[in-house]
């Protein structure tokens, strides 16, 4: 008995299973990329209320009405284009699947997709379920900017799509008028589409203020959003997320996602419209309270002679440990990573386990913050500690 061909080009996700050690050594979990924290309890009370009210069956394929209907209002303006929630706008597992369904929906077997790395460990996954090759981009460290010559170098005739995120885990990163150039023109200049994973759209630092690259005329009908209320809501395990494909498009998107899903939890789409529908203060308390996790973890990651990336969106940090003072500096990153959840009780992801090529990644390892202040003095108190 063997399995595909398919599943053997990709292993089980690093990150979950730093997730596993974590509860195993029973360390503060800054690993896999969710909040310690309870969501809006508005949002929770609309769903208990939907579950109640007997939203229970199927809703419609593409998603809940009135849940699409709260999408193309709210981001018509964003993206600068009429979105009709009958055609453009599909409901779907959280961008996981958003991410799947857009892969399938556009590459065929043989095809490259161009994906920016360091990457999500979904992205790479995601272009071999679809028959597809995944082609890396790197981001190379200090500052991983996004460059033009070395995007357009790895353009091949066989080039489909070109897959980012933006706001950017790992390295926090919110690309700037001049990488988006960049972008424009290769994308444009080949004939690719794109998929933009904007999941950390309401997570920036420093007043930075989120532009999707769909919003430039020139990608408008060959970009496919893909957003989520994974983290903006604190909802990770709701499993909500939405795709707007251009015309193009949209029916094979959603063609996909009847069949690999046919919908998503009806209960939860009710609740995400309350959710949608929280004031412009929500998100003002959101970029207040995550600029004070970020700034508190910094400073004891400094302090703990760590040299860490200060994100400016997104809710993760890269941090070079080869400047501690104790001999576990010079492990790998995984054997790091390991020693971090057993011995030190923080547990952390390898770095390389962003890349195709895991030797890009030796060195650092990725803090998630997404936690109470509390949580993350505690991890910061382990973290001095070490010294
Ligand atoms: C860039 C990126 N995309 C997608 C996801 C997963 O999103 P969802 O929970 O909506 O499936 C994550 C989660 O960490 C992420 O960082």
């Amino acid at each position: 008995m063997k399995p595909s061909n398919r599943i053997n080009q990709f292993g089980e996700s690093i990150i979950r299973e730093m997730t596993r050690h974590a509860h195993e050594h029973g360390a503060i979990n800054l690993s896999q990329g969710y909040p310690d924290f309870d969501p809006p309890q508005v949002i929770v009370d609309a769903a208990v209320a939907a579950i109640r009210g007997g939203e229970n069956q199927y809703t419609v394929t593409w998603g809940y009405p009135p849940l699409r209907a709260r999408l193309a209002e709210l981001y018509t303006p964003k993206l600068g284009r009429t979105l009709d929630p009958d055609v453009h706008v599909t409901v779907t597992c959280g961008v996981t699947e958003g991410i799947v369904v857009a892969m399938q929906a556009v590459a065929n077997p043989g095809d490259e997709v161009l994906v920016l790395e360091p990457a999500h460990e979904n992205f790479r996954p995601a272009a071999i379920m679809a028959g597809a090759r995944a082609v890396p981009v790197p981001l190379t460290a200090p500052d991983y900017r996004l460059d033009y010559e070395m995007l357009a170098s790895r353009v091949t005739a066989q080039t489909r799509a070109l897959l980012i995120n933006t706001p950017h885990n790992p390295t926090g990163r919110v690309f700037d008028e001049a990488e988006m150039a960049a972008l424009i023109e290769v994308v444009t200049a080949n004939d690719l589409v794109l998929i933009t994973d904007e999941i950390y759209e309401h997570i920036l630092y420093d007043g930075r203020v989120h532009v999707s690259p769909a919003l430039h005329p020139a990608l408008r009908d060959r970009t496919i959003v893909v957003g989520g209320l994974s983290k903006t809501f604190a909802i990770t395990g709701w499993r909500l997320g939405f795709v707007f494909a251009p015309d193009a498009l949209a029916s094979g998107v959603r063609r996909m996602h009847d069949y690999i899903t046919i919908c998503a939890p009806t209960p939860l789409q009710a609740a995400a419209v309350a959710a949608l529908d929280l004031p412009e203060s929500y998100y003002t308390e959101l970029t207040e309270s995550y600029q004070q996790r970020r700034d508190t973890l910094l400073e004891y990651l400094a302090e703990a002679d760590f040299r860490a990336l200060t994100p400016e969106g997104a809710y993760y940090t890269i941090a070079d440990y080869r400047g501690l003072s104790v001999p576990q500096a010079r492990l790998n990153g995984m054997d790091f990573a390991m020693w971090m959840t057993r011995d030190v009780g923080v547990a952390v992801v390898p770095m390389s386990s962003f890349y195709s090529d895991p030797s890009l990644g030796e060195g650092s390892v990725r803090f998630a913050f997404p936690k109470k202040l509390e949580t993350l003095r505690m991890a910061g108190e382990r973290l001095l500690a070490i010294r």
